[in-house]
């Protein structure tokens, strides 16, 4: 039985799995780094390349210890090589060199994006090509015609800001903390979604591409409004006399305009339900423009969506297309599915392994023939 390593460390978790042909997800590890950044808002850079140096090597000595294995009972080691975060990837490809060497196995340099595009194939083992994916995480969203291994025609992709970074900084606009995308998903199941009206960007637009940032920035601002709004009437309402501020005029009687009455969860329920119209518009158009398909597959950890999964399901229904998501643990960032898509590299006719001298790439598009889009900031 094929066995491969697997060695993730793009973004803010360290992970490391060992997968076999047979798809079974052997041991697996994931170091999470969040209360490591959680102080920050975000990832920091730095602070995730320093842990990834510090827990990669321990981490998959344990998972071999789980599987009861040693380095010599594998038969591949794949790392993800790009696109993420310079630092953590060169960490985890430079581990998975030195492995491949001490061991004399084969090197795997896997795009992420791959992993999370092929990942589906290891929940579902019906899953053949060519599929639609959408895949949607913290750094991209892209919808991908997947034509075998390797194959992946782009057929649109964001102008701003991806899927993911979008529920991240709407969480920090409510102040949800860090990871902002579950948080906003938890909030918005007591809110709304038409307490506030929020606009769906390119919605039935000729183009085929994705934007959020003017939806995330409406959500700024309605909730600014309703902070303006609230706090006055809040202390109103708790009989607190305020003194008089000598430098701000008093304000001019005039038509009252009436206070914005809705909640935090009714802006993360409105900014999800915008987002999720946006998402199904947009793969409705992509469905619409590619035909011969098996399936719609969702990847990538914006998947892990509850009310996401659920319109994509409705949509592949209409299209009579089987919907194929992956198991949560699966959609965000992890180790087995870069072992997999070693696993899936390793049964190419035309399998070489990759030389020991191979770059990590900050950026690294699964369709380099893809045309640049309109909008600064393009995410590859
Ligand atoms: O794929 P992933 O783990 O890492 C990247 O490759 O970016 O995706 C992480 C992104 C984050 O932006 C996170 O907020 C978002 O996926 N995410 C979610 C949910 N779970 C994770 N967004 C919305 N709802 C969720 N339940
Ligand atoms: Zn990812």
């Amino acid at each position: 039985m094929v066995l491969v390593l697997g060695i993730e460390s793009s973004c803010d978790e360290t992970a490391a799995a060992l997968v076999d042909g047979e798809r079974r997800i052997v041991a697996q590890r994931i170091a999470s780094q969040d209360d490591a950044h959680r102080p920050y808002g975000g990832v920091v850079p730095e602070i995730a390349a320093r842990a990834h140096a510090e827990r990669i090597a321990p981490l998959i000595a344990a998972v071999l210890a789980d599987a009861g294995l040693e380095l010599g009972d594998v038969d591949a080691i794949a790392a993800t090589a790009g696109p993420g975060l310079i630092g953590g990837v060169m960490v985890g490809l430079v581990t998975a060199k030195a492995l491949a060497m001490a061991s004399d196995k084969p090197l795997i340099a896997v795009n992420h994006l791959e992993g999370h595009a092929l990942s589906p194939r290891l929940a579902d083992p019906a899953l053949q090509f060519p599929y639609l994916l959408l895949l949607v995480s913290g750094g991209h969203c892209q919808v991908l015609r997947v034509e075998g291994v390797g194959q992946y025609r782009r057929l649109a992709t964001t102008i701003d800001d991806a899927l993911g970074e979008a529920f991240d900084k709407t969480a920090k606009i409510l102040g949800l903390g860090f990871p902002g995308g579950p948080a906003v998903e938890r909030l918005a199941r007591e809110g709304n979604p038409k307490a506030v009206p929020l606009p769906r960007p390119l919605l039935g637009s000729a183009e085929p591409h994705f934007s959020f940032a003017g939806l995330k920035s409406a959500a700024l601002r309605a909730k600014q409004a309703m902070d303006g709004a609230g706090a006055s009437t809040s202390s109103a309402r708790a009989g607190v006399v305020t003194k008089p501020n000598p430098a701000r005029p008093e304000p001019v009687e005039g038509p009252a305009l009436s206070p914005p009455s809705y909640t935090d969860a009714d802006i993360a329920a409105a900014f999800q339900q915008a987002a999720l119209d946006c998402v199904i518009d947009r793969t409705r158009r992509a469905l619409t423009e590619s035909g011969g398909l098996t399936a719609l597959v969702v990847a990538g950890g914006v998947a892990a969506n509850q009310t996401i999964r659920g319109g994509l399901e409705a949509l592949a229904a209409e299209f009579g297309l089987p919907f194929v998501a992956p198991p949560l643990a699966l959609c965000t960032d992890n180790a087995a599915m870069i072992a997999w898509a070693g696993q899936e590299r390793l049964a190419q006719n035309n399998f070489a392994p990759d030389p020991l001298d191979i770059a990590a790439r900050p950026r690294w598009p699964l369709d380099p023939d893809a045309a640049p889009v309109r909008g600064a900031g393009v995410k590859a």
